[in-house]
């Protein structure tokens, strides 16, 4: 298929346009690289810098390219920053989202893939989360997201196009040439290696006495690679359906302490902690059901222990840096 990749320039875009290519797909990048980075945008797809509220050369774009089908990962994601910039989040997220859609429309392109994610379940009632389990957003990220789902679901009902929404869990890891370069890094293993690597004085802990197993939070992490091949399985349901899925790896998960501790032993190095309160909002537990996406789409998880998600990110930093970042190592 020829295939258009928004925010394909991005962490976890980057490591899709890698496995879109593998699976032989044309892919064509468009990212206005506001948080994208060039170099991170493998060889073989074709680049465009452009923005989602171009309407013209997106459609160019389309057009041109004889695109099929739509990955769409361009957005703003920083949660606290959607709750005092909200605007900026509705703008880029929702108006843009639906700028992309009516672009599609007017291209006759209609199947989408989007980055939806686990913040439009807010704090859920249960754990593992499903996909059928109420959606109620506690911020303006989670809002917008769980806005642009239902806009796709009105543009399938009156205009055919067909969408797979995946909410992620917490993505994690790297690929051997992308990785996470968030600016600012909000993100907990990047935010350890960077103090791994001396480039922070201590990870902050927010919150020791929640009811888990260790009082620290527990989350799902998914490997990037894991995550970005499901996106090549979700455009083929797309020929029979439209569908929702979580897509984290289920199972325990791991807690804040653990990565740290599992970070220390990957790097060799002493990692300083400070604990603080519980940040308002963040729920003790997110585990993702992953029944949903392993039953219909056949996706399962290849790299999802802690130690060999760490592993990788680490390569990929001291890759990133010439080996700068190494200088603390054991
Ligand atoms: N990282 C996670 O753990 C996570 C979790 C849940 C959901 N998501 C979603 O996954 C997607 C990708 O996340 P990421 O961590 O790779 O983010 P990222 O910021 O690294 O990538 C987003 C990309 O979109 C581009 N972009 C933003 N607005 C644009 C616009 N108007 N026009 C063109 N390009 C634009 C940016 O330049 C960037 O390259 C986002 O939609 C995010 O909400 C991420």
């Amino acid at each position: 298929m020829n295939i258009l990749v928004t925010g394909g320039a991005g962490y976890i875009g980057s490591v899709v346009v890698e496995e879109t290519l593998h699976a032989g797909h044309k892919t064509v990048v468009y990212d206005n690289l506001v948080n994208g980075h060039r170099d991170m945008v493998a060889p073989d797809a074709t680049f465009i810098e452009g923005d989602l509220l171009d309407r013209t050369l997106l459609e160019t774009s389309l057009r041109d390219h004889d695109i099929e089908a739509v990955i769409h990962m361009a957005a703003y994601s920083l949660v606290g920053e959607s709750v005092v910039e909200p605007e900026k989040y509705y703008v880029n997220n929702v108006v843009a989202g639906i700028a992309l859609l009516d672009a599609m429309r007017a291209s006759d392109v209609s199947k989408i893939v989007f980055s939806s994610t686990a913040a439009v379940y807010g704090e859920p009632e249960k754990q593992p989360i499903e996909e059928s389990d109420r959606t109620a957003p506690t911020n303006p990220y989670g809002d917008t997201k769980l806005a642009f789902e239902h806009a796709l679901k009105a543009y399938e009902t009156a205009y055919g196009i067909r969408y797979a929404s995946l909410r992620y869990f917490n993505a994690a890891g790297a690929s051997e040439r992308c990785g996470e370069l968030h600016e600012p890094e909000t993100h907990l293993i990047p935010l350890v290696l960077q103090t791994a690597a001396g480039q922070r004085d201590f990870v902050e802990i927010f919150g020791d006495d929640y009811p888990t197993r260790d009082g620290t939070c527990i989350r799902d992490y998914v490997h990037v690679v894991d995550l970005a091949r499901a996106h090549v399985k979700a455009l083929e349901i797309l020929d029979e359906r439209s569908a929702i899925f979580n897509l984290g790896c289920g199972g325990d998960g791991y807690t804040v302490s653990e990565v740290i501790e599992t970070t220390r032993e990957v790097t060799g190095v002493n990692i300083p902690t400070r604990v603080s309160s519980r940040r308002p909002g963040d729920p003790a537990v997110l585990i993702a059901s992953s029944d949903r996406i392993k039953s219909e789409l056949g996706w399962q998880p290849e790299f999802q222990d802690l130690r060999f998600i760490i592993e990788s990110a680490w390569k990929w930093m001291k890759t990133r840096s010439n080996g700068a970042v190494a200088r603390k190592d054991a």
